[in-house]
């Protein structure tokens, strides 16, 4: 069976959900083993197993966190050539002190300029939140279950 991982950084849990529920919605067009973890658990070399990635991280100050940019980097060490990515954010977007680029669109510049040979599935998705915690405003939740199903779909054809 195609295998997926989804990897994600999370500090109060919304883009833990998001990557859950994007799960959920892959999980739903079925044929596809997909396993979801917390970036700090996975050692990068074990993408490799896997035919794509999903990346997702929150809104930290206009871009993705640290940490999912070291992953990106670590990635590009790797020989990925000819497998597939798509990435997903969470963004507050209200407070005048915030940036309102999205974490998405950096985090596929970089993997293009560092991860040779990964190709989008789709455009990344960024979903809004609430407040800093969460919960996510409503109409987002759904947003990202059929993100999970496009993914999956996309990837069977
Ligand atoms: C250190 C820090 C910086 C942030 N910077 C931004 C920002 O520049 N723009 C924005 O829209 N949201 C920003 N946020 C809000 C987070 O993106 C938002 O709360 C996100 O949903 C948190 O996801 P998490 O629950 O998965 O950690 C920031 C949050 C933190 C903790």
């Amino acid at each position: 069976m195609m295998k997926v991982i989804v990897v994600y950084e999370s500090k109060f849990g919304n883009t833990k959900l998001v990557a859950e529920t994007i799960g959920e919605g892959m999980r739903e067009v079925g044929g596809i083993e997909i396993d979801i973890n917390e970036l700090k658990e996975v050692d990068p070399e074990k993408v490799t197993e896997y035919y794509a990635i999903l990346i997702g991280s929150p809104n930290h100050f206009g871009g993705p966190t640290k940490g999912v940019k070291k992953f990106i980097d670590k990635l590009g060490k790797l020989s990925l050539e000819g497998k597939m990515f798509a990435v997903f954010d969470t963004y507050l977007g209200k407070r005048s002190d915030y940036f309102f680029e999205k974490a998405v669109k950096k985090m596929e510049k970089r993997i293009n300029e560092k991860v040779r040979g990964l190709k989008r599935i789709a455009p990344g998705l960024s979903i809004n939140v609430q407040e800093m915690k969460g919960p996510l405003v409503e109409g987002e939740l759904p947003k990202c279950k059929d993100f999970g199903k496009k993914i999956a779909t996309k990837l069977k054809t």
